[in-house]
């Protein structure tokens, strides 16, 4: 429907972290050439963090990608409620092995001599680790011992955590300390600036195969309005712009006013923080902003979970059996 009215081929705005629509800033590139040099020359262990919403899970697809084309092997686990015996299984089986036998000290001699043969062939092997933070300490746990599978030279599993900024209060409690002792590069990702948001919107009109008039569905004023909603947050830009193209699209305007903008992110609870500013008291712009805020996190979280949902949904479809 509005697609083919503003002369899209495909969703310019769909929530699903997809590499296509990779919007890269300096952070990005950064984050992404550090992690794959650390996987690449066995470092052993790194942490990516970041607000829900920042583009973690995309990084990872992104670095998954990457990994393939080199062939490297990986394993994927984006499932956080799993017991420590759970986890050794997936990870397992997500490497490709058939578990022998399904007790802990097993599947870990069964992994160890994977890793050694892989090591001596001279591959690397991969675990990543989305939504970290819900990890148990137990889980987590598993994972550092996990980290002491190595040779006198280098590890055998390079480990990639990502999750939000409550795992770096994780890794900082008292038992994980030498799981922390133990990260080779660590990055947070941050919110866009107002400047990388017009460059991420735009980039996605394109690559979602809008012509020439992309400034004109998102006029610069829309875009300005669209951050400060935001606060440069891309899930939620990609929320805002996703309902305004569609409200728009139900008044048949070619180009989206930033008044359409303002009343989807009313509807959503966003609040323009820079009217807050000007109009309200210090004190009760605070307890706005922390209640804006909350708001804003919660329904990202709401968008999260739905995420999870559909990803468990594919994985398990993957592992049927054919
Ligand atoms: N740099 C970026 N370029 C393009 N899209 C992005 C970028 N960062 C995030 N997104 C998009 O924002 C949404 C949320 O990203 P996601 O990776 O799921 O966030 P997180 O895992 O940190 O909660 C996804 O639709 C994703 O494609
Ligand atoms: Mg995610």
């Amino acid at each position: 429907m509005y697609k083919q009215f503003y002369g899209f081929e495909r969703n310019p705005f769909d929530i699903s972290p997809d590499p296509y629509f990779l919007f890269r800033t300096p952070q990005h590139n950064e984050a992404l050439a550090s992690i794959y040099h650390g996987v690449t020359q066995h470092k052993g262990f790194v942490v990516v963090t970041g607000e829900v919403g920042t583009g973690k899970t995309l990084l990872l697809r992104c670095l998954l990608e990457s990994l393939r084309k080199s062939e490297i092997a990986f394993a994927n686990i984006f499932n956080p409620g799993l017991t420590p015996l759970e986890f050794l299984e997936y990870l397992v089986s997500d490497l490709g092995l058939k578990a022998v036998n399904l007790n802990k000290s097993s599947l870990l001699l069964q992994l160890n001599g994977y890793l050694i043969g892989r090591y001596r062939a001279g591959l690397t092997t991969v675990l990543v680790v989305d939504e970290a933070q819900h990890l148990a300490p137990e889980v987590l746990e598993e994972i550092r011992l996990l980290t002491n599978l190595e040779t006198t030279h280098q590890k055998l599993l390079q480990i990639v955590l990502a999750g939000q900024p409550e795992l770096e209060q994780k890794l900082d409690s008292a038992n994980l300390r030498q799981l922390k002792q133990r990260i080779a590069f660590r990055c947070r990702l941050e919110p866009l600036e107002e400047e990388q948001t017009r460059g991420y919107i735009l980039q996605r009109l394109e690559r979602a195969g809008a012509s020439s008039q992309k400034t004109d569905i998102f006029p610069d004023a829309t875009m300005q309005a669209v951050h400060r909603f935001a606060k440069g947050t891309p899930r939620l830009i990609n929320t805002i712009c996703e309902n305004s193209l569609i409200a728009a699209y139900s008044q048949r305007l070619q180009s989206v006013p930033p008044k359409i903008v303002e009343e989807i992110a009313t509807d959503l609870h966003l609040v323009d923080l820079h009217l807050n500013e000007v109009a309200k008291p210090a004190s009760s712009r605070e307890a706005e902003g922390v209640e804006s805020s909350s708001v804003a996190r919660s329904l990202l979280q709401l968008l999260e979970s739905l995420d999870q949902i559909a990803r468990a949904r594919q994985s398990s479809l993957r592992r049927v059996p054919e």
